[in-house]
């Protein structure tokens, strides 16, 4: 692998902006070597703010481009699939966002096409990096906690009700806040507790979103702004689960309200992004307690980040740079990989199914 590992990204809009390029920025490893985006004015603009790198229009040119080593993409969920199968056929490690595609089918192929060409592929699943969030999975790991019992996770954001653009079509994001920001706690659910193989959900619609920004009329939305599930894990577990992007005053600067817990037969613990160099803790006959993060858990060995840097809900996200790039040098697996994608999707899936047949709906995830 030569060094630095070249990058490129396909997709420049915000997510790209606000985590993958200063995730580039602080690692010695990696370089920005090109951009992609049909948005010719943002890839314009993108070019003064990021510095000068190559350019393109189409995604076809990165993945046959032999001066690349290694792809981000950072673009609509319904592009997914074909832009990563080209850059997979095109010999690059593939690092994109989640949702991997539009369902599992779509995500299991990315899997497998990663897997059989034996590239590295990671699901841009941004809050297990959190600090709060590694060391909880250490405390469930390491036994500190008992035998796990329980898991609950609750997301409110309080965004405009005016259009979301493509994330309000079926075509284009497959669903609304379930595949947006539910899926996210779905994965790190797996992450601590291992798989769900059991799901009950629901999901509703609260406002039209048919008006832009600017006041003027557009398609109405066709996906959820609520999501919800129960669910029951491989391993004896239970979890419950709720996301909704239109909660009135949990803005929080633009982080939102999250609460993720884990009860165990020992003790609870709780991840918050508003504060994720901190936990609560809790043992049978007492009370909830805050305490910091340990140091060596505020970011991975190896990490260039200084985890005393920056806004702590931000500069985790840096972090999925980190182990991408760590991949690709060392040889190995990206956690989470495509597989990891796919599973959280199964679920997700299963969550739309049972909202539709009002049943409880048993996970079938084989990645082929
Ligand atoms: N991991 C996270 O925490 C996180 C956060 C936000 C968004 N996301 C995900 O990232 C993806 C992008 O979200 P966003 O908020 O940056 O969206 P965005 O709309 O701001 O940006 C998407 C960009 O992709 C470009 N694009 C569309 N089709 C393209 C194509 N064929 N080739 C190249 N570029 C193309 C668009 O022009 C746009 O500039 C989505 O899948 C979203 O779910 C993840």
């Amino acid at each position: 692998m030569p060094s630095p590992v070249r990058v490129a990204i396909v997709g420049v809009g915000a997510v790209a902006d606000y985590h993958h390029v200063p995730g580039i920025r602080i690692d010695p490893r990696a370089e920005l070597v090109a951009i992609c985006d049909p948005n010719e004015g943002l890839l314009q603009q993108r070019q003064t703010d990021w510095g000068p790198t190559k350019f393109v229009t189409d995604y076809e040119k990165i993945a046959s481009d032999p001066d690349i080593d290694a792809v981000i993409i950072a673009t609509p969920n319904f592009t997914h699939l074909p832009i990563t199968i080209a850059c997979l056929e095109g010999g690059k490690h593939v690092m994109c966002e989640k949702p991997l595609g539009l369902n599992f089918q779509e995500a299991a192929r990315m899997f497998r096409a990663a897997r059989d060409r034996n590239l590295r592929h990671m699901t841009a699943f941004t809050y297990r990096f959190a600090p709060s969030m590694r060391y909880l999975r250490h405390l469930l790991t390491s036994g500190s906690l008992g035998t796990p019992r329980h898991f609950r996770s609750q997301r409110f954001l309080d965004w405009p009700e005016t259009s979301w653009g493509w994330r309000q079509y079926k075509e284009t994001a497959g669903a609304g806040d379930l595949f947006d920001m539910t899926i996210h706690r779905i994965d790190f659910a797996h992450d601590l507790f291992g798989p769900i193989k059991s799901v009950c959900g629901a999901v509703a619609q609260f406002t039209p979103r048919d008006k832009t920004e600017s006041g003027e009329a557009c398609k109405p939305s066709e996906v959820d702004d609520w999501s919800a599930l129960i669910g029951q894990f491989a391993n004896g577990a239970v979890g419950v689960w709720e996301g909704s992007t239109v909660m009135k005053g949990h803005h929080n600067d633009g982080f939102g309200f999250e609460w993720a817990e884990i009860n165990g037969s020992d003790g609870s613990a709780v991840y918050q992004l508003t504060d994720p160099n901190h936990i609560l803790v809790g043992r049978s006959g007492g009370s909830m307690e805050k305490i910091a993060v340990p140091t060596k858990f505020l970011a991975p060995t190896g990490s260039p980040r200084d985890p005393q840097e920056g806004v702590p809900s931000t500069v985790f996200r840096y972090d999925l740079v980190w182990e991408f790039v760590s991949a690709i040098v060392e040889g190995r697996d990206a956690v989470p990989g495509f597989d990891d994608g796919a599973l959280a999707q199964a679920v997700a899936d299963a969550v739309l199914v049972s909202n539709d047949t009002r049943q409880w709906v048993d996970i079938n995830a084989d990645l082929g």
